[in-house]
């Protein structure tokens, strides 16, 4: 079956089953291979992509199930926003990568955070990113970096 699904800001045509994760989707079918494959069970984050805005693993959301009219955002349209550009800067500033794997999964679920709540506390920040598994363990850099951006108020504009 064919699916038309807004992704960053332009309807693409998928011809698939109607139970393909978006994941497979994105990175078999168009190619955008920045947002990741990680354990494919909604366990680990790093598949994290917006649908309308709330971060969503697309490794579990069914090609099927997304609406007409829903906006997927993945990682390659991060830096088309000011929270994601500030993101970008303040990841590099806090030199927060070791191998990058689960990164795009961390940018885009803390992007999601910032965006509903510019000004999260240390808890709201650790709560919310729970769930985003990082291997090499960049815990605390990611929670910086994300209070970084809050702290300069750049996630309000
Ligand atoms: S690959 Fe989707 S949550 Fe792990
Ligand atoms: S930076 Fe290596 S898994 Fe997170």
């Amino acid at each position: 079956m064919t699916y038309k699904v807004n992704i960053n800001g332009e309807v693409r045509e998928l011809d698939v089953p109607e139970d393909m994760p978006l994941l497979w989707a994105l990175r078999n079918e168009l190619n955008m291979v920045g947002t990741k494959f990680g354990c494919g069970k909604a366990l680990c984050g790093a598949c994290t992509v917006h649908v309308d805005g709330v971060a969503q693993r697309s490794c579990s959301l069914p090609v099927g199930s997304i609406g007409a009219d829903s906006k997927v955002t993945t990682i390659e349209a991060l830096e088309k926003t000011e929270i994601g550009r500030a993101l970008q800067q303040a990841w590099l500033e806090e030199d927060v990568m070791q191998c990058g794997y689960c990164q795009a999964g961390q940018l885009m679920n803390a992007s999601a955070l910032l965006a509903r709540n510019p000004k999260p506390s240390a808890s709201q920040i650790d709560s919310a990113m729970a769930g985003n598994i990082c291997r090499c363990a960049c815990y605390t850099r990611i929670r910086d970096a994300i209070a970084v951006v809050a702290e300069k108020g750049t996630a309000n504009v």
